[in-house]
C-alpha cells in the first residue's frame, strides 16, 4: 500500500518531488531549533494547487496524513510529522502576483516567502505590514497557518488582520478559493478567518490575496536602556499613547544583549542597562521631532541611541533580532522556547515571577527573556534543560494562565502546546474546535496531534 501510494503521488507531483531518502527528508523532518524530529513516509513538493489538491485525495483515500509545511521556521512543532505522514510542503508554490494599485492587494502563492512579498510590495510603493525575523524563510502559507505576530503588531495587528482571502486544499482534496479581493464582501463563513491560525489542521493554504499598506516614507529607530525592568514597563504605556506613529515596541535585557554582543563580537551599546526598549516610529515629516520629547520625559533612563538612516536602523534592530539565533547557539541541548502574552500591567511583575520559578526550579539553566512590549508578549527562552524535560515549561505556562495571560501569543499551539491548551481554552471551546475539527476533517488526515485534543 505504501509504495501503491508514493507511486500515486510521483504520478501527480513527478518522482523529483517525492522526496523518501532519510538524509534528505530530515531538513524536513526537525524543526528549526533542532528541538523535535519526527518520521514521515515521503516529502511531496506539489507545483500548483490541482496537484495539491491531488496529493491530499490520494493521501486520504489511503488514510495516510498530512503535515502541512512551508518555511519550517515554526516554533512550535507544528510542522514536524507525525508517524507515517506524508510532509507536503509548499515551497513550490512560491509566485507572486502583481500589487493592484487600486486596492493595494497582492495575490501570493503560499510558498513565498515573507521578504519575496515584502520586495514585492516595496517595488509598487506598498509594504507588506507583517514582518519578522524569519523572514526570509517563512513563508505566506505558514504566517496564515500560524496567524503569525512579529515585530508591527502593536501598530498592524496579526496576520489575519492582512488575509482578504485564501485558496486552500480542504482535507478531502478539495479546493476552496476566495481570491477575488472585494473589500466588503459579507457572504457567509469567514473561511479564510477559520484558516489562520488553523495549524495545517484544516487544509493546505495553496495560495492568498493579502492587503498592503502604504509604504513609509521614513522611519526612526531608538533603543532607549534603562535601570531596570519596572523603569522599561512603566514607559510602555506612555509611549503608545504619545507616539501615534509607533511601529514597533520591543523589549531585550541586559544578558540577551550582551550574548548577542559576543556573537558579534560587538560592544553592548549602553554601559548600566538592565532593560532595553528598541522603539521604531514610522511616517512623514521630522519624526525625531515628535520622537525626542517623548523619550526625554521617561524615567529611568540610562541612554538612548537612535537612527534615521537605513543601515544605522538595522544595526539598532540586530541587537533585537539576533535572539532568537543567538539562544540557539547557547549550550548543547536546544532552548525551551514559551511564547506568552501577560496583561501589560502585570509584565513587570511577572519577569520578577518567571525568574524567581526558574531560577528555583532549574538552579543550572539559564533563562532569556525578551519580546514584543507593545502587545504583553514576552518571549520565554530556557537553556540548560533536557530536551525532554517538561517541568519548568508547565510550571511557566501555569503561572501565565494564573496571570491571566495567553500561553501562545504569537507561535500557536502545535504539538509543544497542546496538552496545555485546556489552561486558556474552556472545555466548551475545546469542544467546538473538535467538531469544526470533525465537520471539515472527519478522518483525522490533517496534520493529527497538533493544536486539537484528542477526542474524549
Ligand atoms: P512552518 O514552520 O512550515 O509551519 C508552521 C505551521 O503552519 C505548521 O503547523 C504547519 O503545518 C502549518 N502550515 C505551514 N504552511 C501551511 C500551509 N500552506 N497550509 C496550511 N498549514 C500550513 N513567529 C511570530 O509569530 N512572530 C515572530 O516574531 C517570529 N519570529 C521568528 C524568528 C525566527 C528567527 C524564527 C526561526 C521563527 C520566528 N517565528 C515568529 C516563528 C515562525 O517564523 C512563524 O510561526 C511562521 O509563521 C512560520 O512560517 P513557516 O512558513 O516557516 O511555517
Ligand atoms: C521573535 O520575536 O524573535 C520570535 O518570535 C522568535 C522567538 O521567539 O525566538
Ligand atoms: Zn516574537
Amino acid at each position: 500500500m505504501a509504495d501503491d501510494l508514493l507511486a500515486a503521488l510521483a504520478e501527480v507531483v513527478g518522482a523529483t518531488h517525492v522526496l523518501t531518502d532519510e538524509g534528505t527528508t530530515l531538513p524536513f523532518r526537525t524543526d528549526w531549533t533542532g528541538r523535535w524530529t519526527g518520521e514521515c513516509r515521503a516529502v511531496v513538493r506539489p507545483g500548483s494547487t490541482a496537484e495539491a489538491a491531488a496529493v491530499v485525495r490520494a493521501c486520504a483515500a489511503a488514510g495516510v496524513p498530512v503535515v502541512p509545511q512551508g518555511g519550517n521556521t515554526g516554533l512550535v512543532a507544528g510542522s514536524v510529522p507525525a508517524v507515517g505522514s506524508v510532509v507536503v510542503s509548499t515551497r513550490r508554490l512560491d509566485a507572486v502576483g502583481e500589487v493592484d494599485d487600486s486596492t493595494g492587494q497582492i495575490t501570493a502563492g503560499a510558498g513565498a516567502t515573507l521578504a519575496a512579498v515584502q520586495a514585492a510590495a516595496a517595488a509598487a510603493g506598498w509594504r507588506y505590514a507583517v514582518d519578522l525575523a524569519a523572514r526570509d524563510t517563512a513563508t505566506v502559507g505558514g504566517t496564515i497557518a500560524t496567524n503569525a505576530g512579529g515585530h508591527h503588531v502593536v501598530r498592524h495587528g496579526m496576520t489575519r488582520r492582512h488575509v482578504v482571502g485564501v485558496e486552500a486544499v480542504l482535507p478531502d482534496g478539495s479546493v476552496i478559493s476566495h481570491l477575488g479581493g472585494l473589500v466588503k464582501d459579507n457572504t457567509g463563513y469567514d473561511l479564510a478567518g477559520l484558516l489562520c491560525g488553523s495549524e495545517g489542521t484544516l487544509g493546505v493554504i495553496t495560495a492568498a490575496r493579502l492587503a498592503l499598506v502604504p509604504a513609509v516614507e521614513q522611519r526612526a529607530v531608538a533603543l532607549v536602556g534603562f535601570t531596570g525592568t519596572a523603569a522599561a514597563v512603566a514607559a510602555i504605556g506612555p509611549l503608545r499613547r504619545r507616539l501615534p506613529a509607533l511601529e514597533a515596541l520591543e523589549l531585550v535585557f541586559a544578558d540577551g544583549v550582551a550574548a548577542v554582543g559576543e556573537a558579534r563580537g560587538a560592544r553592548p551599546p549602553f554601559d548600566g542597562a538592565a532593560a532595553l526598549l528598541l522603539v521604531e516610529v514610522a511616517g512623514s515629516g521630522d519624526l525625531l521631532e515628535g520622537l525626542a520629547p517623548v523619550l526625554a520625559d521617561l524615567d529611568g533612563v540610562v541612554d538612548t541611541a537612535v537612527a534615521t538612516d537605513g543601515p544605522r536602523c538595522e544595526e539598532l534592530w540586530r541587537w533585537r533580532d539576533d535572539h532568537t539565533d543567538v539562544i540557539n547557539q547557547v549550550g548543547d541541548t536546544p532552548p525551551h522556547k514559551l511564547d506568552v502574552t501577560v496583561p501589560l500591567d502585570r509584565l513587570g511583575r511577572f519577569v520578577e515571577e518567571v525568574r524567581a520559578l526558574v531560577a528555583d526550579l532549574a538552579p543550572a539553566a539559564r533563562l532569556w527573556l525578551f519580546g514584543h512590549a507593545g502587545d504583553g508578549n514576552l518571549h520565554v527562552n530556557v537553556t540548560g534543560l533536557a530536551p525532554d524535560d517538561e517541568t519548568v515549561d508547565r510550571a511557566v505556562v501555569e503561572l501565565v494562565a494564573g496571570s491571566g495571560g495567553s500561553i501562545s501569543a504569537e507561535h500557536g499551539i502545535g504539538r509543544a502546546k497542546r496538552p496545555w491548551l485546556h489552561l486558556n481554552r474552556t472545555p466548551e471551546e475545546i469542544a467546538a474546535f473538535r467538531s469544526i475539527k470533525d465537520a471539515l476533517d472527519p478522518a483525522g488526515i490533517l496534520n493529527p496531534g497538533v493544536l486539537v485534543p484528542e477526542r474524549r
